[in-house]
């Protein structure tokens, strides 16, 4: 019998891809999402229970019937602009609400957890590339409510009550059109899928905030990461799991290079086959000038190596699935 694993925010963009590859890797994934993001028809593993990760009521069920051994847990809010005007949604959201889910897991003795954190986790950098040992200054509440819940992780460990890794994703990017997924969030701040969606019917153009920083064409620099990459981590991160008994350990999950958002639109407009126009806006608050990851730790000690995030991997196959959702929407 395949080992159930339970995947919070599974009918979301990374939890969604986590799901298939947990599937092709002979785990049964049941996803819990209370649907406030996710989408119901990218859920096509395993079961979908539609609630939120603090109904301990609905929670404790789920453990019980599909006798879970380990939990991936993505369910949060993710949208850094929303954290800083309204904190409380997200304290509540991402830190209280995986407070109550954790309480139900340590209840029931599950004592293995897969925490999606972020590289906002570490604020504006104080040194390239970020590896785990960097400080961790957030500079926004999205990036304090994932450091909080790390916080939580190290102190279940310290007592024995629970296993956990904390993945820290840079930015996640790219679909995986051979299991009908890809990013469909509403509303989108992400680059590459405001660059591609402004060259499809209703899309708009797009604006590349600041061209003044100290960077090698003045853009900001990202470390874009493909989901499937991600999604092969959290396996590898299960695995490590059961292999290594280590109560707590964290991980960078990025390439090690950065992208300027005017290469990103330069090779998106190969992808597309045309020149896609943009404007030049002042920079934003707290957008540091470049990000990106040591995830050396990752190769090594997961056996991790992502395989599809050059840029033009990422690019082609959420180009291919931008055309299909526009064409036919969920
Ligand atoms: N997308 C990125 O680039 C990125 C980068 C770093 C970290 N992350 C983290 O990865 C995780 C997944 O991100 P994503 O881009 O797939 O986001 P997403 O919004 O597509 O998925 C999150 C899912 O969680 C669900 N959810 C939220 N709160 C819930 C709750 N209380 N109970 C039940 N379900 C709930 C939503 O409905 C949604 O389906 C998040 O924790 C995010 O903070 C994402």
């Amino acid at each position: 019998m395949s080992t159930s694993v339970l995947v919070t925010g599974g009918a979301g963009y990374i939890g969604s891809h986590a799901c298939a590859v947990l599937a092709q890797q002979g785990y049964q994934p049941v996803v819990l999402d209370n649907l406030v993001y996710g989408h119901r028809e990218a859920v096509k593993w395993g079961p979908l229970y539609e609630g939120s990760i603090a109904d301990a009521k609905l929670v404790g069920e789920i453990l019980t019937k599909h006798k879970i051994d380990a939990v991936l847990h993505f369910a949060a809010y993710a949208y850094v602009g929303e954290s800083v005007n309204d904190p409380l949604k997200y304290y509540h959201n991402n830190v209280a609400e995986t407070v109550s889910l954790l309480t139900t897991l340590v209840e029931h003795k599950i004592s293995k957890f897969v925490f999606s954190s972020t590289c906002a986790t570490y604020g504006n950098p104080e040194k390239l590339p970020i590896d785990e040992a960097h400080p961790q200054k957030p500079i926004n509440p999205y990036g304090a409510s994932k450091l909080m819940v790390e916080r939580v992780l190290q102190d279940l460990a310290a007592i024995g009550k629970m296993n956990s890794v904390a993945l820290r994703y840079f930015n996640a990017a790219g679909a995986c059109n051979e299991f009908g997924l890809g990013e469909d969030h509403d509303p989108e701040t992400h680059l590459i899928p405001l660059v591609l969606k402004s060259m499809l019917p209703g899309g708009s153009k797009i604006k590349v905030f600041g061209n003044d920083y100290a960077t090698r064409d003045g853009s900001c620099l990202r470390d874009y990461i493909h989901v499937y990459d991600l999604a092969t981590a959290h396996v590898k991160a299960l695995d490590s799991l059961e292999r290594s008994g280590k109560a707590w350990d964290v991980f960078n999950l990025g390439t090690g290079s950065g992208h300027s958002t005017f290469e990103v639109i330069q090779a998106a407009s190969k992808v597309v086959g045309r020149e896609i126009p943009f404007d030049v806006a002042p920079r934003r608050a707290g957008d540091p000038a470049e990000l990106v990851a040591d995830a050396s730790k990752a190769l090594t000690k997961l056996g991790w190596k992502p395989e599809r995030s050059d840029l033009a991997s990422i690019l082609s196959s959420a180009w291919d699935w931008h055309q299909k959702r526009c064409l036919a929407p969920f």
